[in-house]
């Protein structure tokens, strides 16, 4: 018998969500046998699976479900095609990944990025310039920011200054709001995480020109005080951006605001071989042994090639390797997943996204046989 039970909600969404969480959950049953452990997955449909299937991206009863679990393995949504359909409140990336977000406090997203040695001609950078590798860990604050600041769109009715005929526009409105508690709990986990890894911080901001950047880099700054055995630079994001591509192995943890992290983790995913390879883990607080989480992929639903079995599960079964290890604690079995992801890929396994034409001793595989290749690592 099996001494952990695990309660999973797997909302495996829209696009490549389904196709590539179905690898996932064929490399878990694997683990679960081989580390004795239990797990009790449910599906629930989310997005405009949601919307199909009960009229809402959010469904209640999807909701309920991820409140009686232990954590949330996330697909994708999202199909852009569709969004004409309904008002934008209502769309899935809004009305359910965000609202899932919020709702459960996961305020710490952490992506991952590692280029395999194998991937090495994947990167789009030329060899010199990748130096000790790429390994780097963006922390993304995912709660606040650009993306929860008050929004409109609103109609302007004025009179010309001159003709004094009336004339009207559209005008929209993002804000930007942070706290400086919400810059702090994001930090400690940028510096506790930089402590297991290579003890270096760069936190990212616009200090020159935005407020809150500003207050990004005191805050930071001062709080890093309380980590003097981690190392600590400040970088405006424009640089980030160009770093990242000139120099990546500089980077050990990138600290970054909402937009900020959505954007540079994208740009880091392609240095690191693939988006379909970046995983993510969404964590709110800690509770004293199991954290409560939602882990999925940062790349999106990309309905282009959806339903071919072309799409690359890595990100999603990497991002269950990451369920298991911040919310069960499940290290060892994590390591495996991991390790197995690995030899797939040490093995010559690749989907299209990471093929390479004329590379000797590799094939192209689609998404099924990805899966196989990993469980059978395993
Ligand atoms: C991500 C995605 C989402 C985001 C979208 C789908 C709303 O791009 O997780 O990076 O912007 O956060
Ligand atoms: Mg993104």
């Amino acid at each position: 018998m099996s001494s952990k039970n695990f309660k999973i909600a797997a909302l495996a969404g829209d696009g490549i969500g389904p196709e590539v969480m179905r690898e996932a959950i064929k490399v878990l049953r694997v683990t679960e046998k081989k580390f004795s452990f239990a797990l009790q997955i449910t599906e629930a449909p989310v997005g405009w699976a949601g919307i199909d299937a009960a009229s809402k991206a959010l469904p209640d009863a999807t909701l309920a479900l991820c409140k009686q679990s232990d954590s949330i393995l996330f697909g994708s949504v999202g199909l852009p095609d569709r969004d004409p359909t309904i008002p934008k409140e209502q769309r899935p990336e809004r009305a359910a990944l965000l609202r899932l977000r919020k709702e459960f406090g996961l305020f710490a997203n952490l992506r991952p990025v590692k280029l395999p040695k194998e991937l090495a001609s994947i990167c789009p950078l030329r060899p010199e310039r990748l130096g000790e590798g790429i390994d780097i860990l963006v922390v993304r604050e995912l709660t606040a920011g650009l993306y929860f600041g008050p929004k409109s769109t609103e109609e302007i009715v004025e009179l010309h200054e001159t003709t004094q005929q009336p004339r009207s526009y559209r005008k929209a409105v993002d804000t930007m709001v942070i706290t400086c508690g919400e810059i702090e709990r994001i930090a400690h986990v940028a510096f506790q995480a930089a402590r297991q890894r290579r003890r270096k911080v760069t936190s990212i901001d616009k200090a020159n020109i935005l407020e809150n950047g500003a207050l990004w880099r005191e805050v930071v700054t001062d709080l890093g005080k309380q980590y003097p055995d981690v190392a600590l630079e400040h970088m405006f994001v424009d640089n980030g951006a160009m770093q990242l591509v000139l120099r990546p192995s500089q980077f050990d943890v990138m600290l970054c605001e909402n937009t900020f992290g959505d954007i540079l983790s994208d740009e880091a995913a392609a240095l690191g071989g693939s988006l379909g390879m970046l995983p993510s883990a969404s964590l709110g607080k800690a509770s004293a042994e199991q954290m409560f989480g939602l882990y999925e992929p940062a790349g999106g639903t990309a309905p282009d090639i959806a339903g071919k079995n072309i799409a690359n599960p890595i990100a999603q079964v990497l991002s269950a390797a990451l369920m298991l290890r911040y919310s069960f604690g499940m290290v060892e079995a994590a390591v495996a997943i991991e390790s197995a992801v690995g030899k797939a890929i040490a093995a010559g396994y690749r989907t299209g996204d990471i093929f390479q034409v004329g590379e000797a001793e590799t094939r192209k595989v689609g998404t099924r046989e990805m899966g196989d290749a990993i469980a059978a690592a395993l």
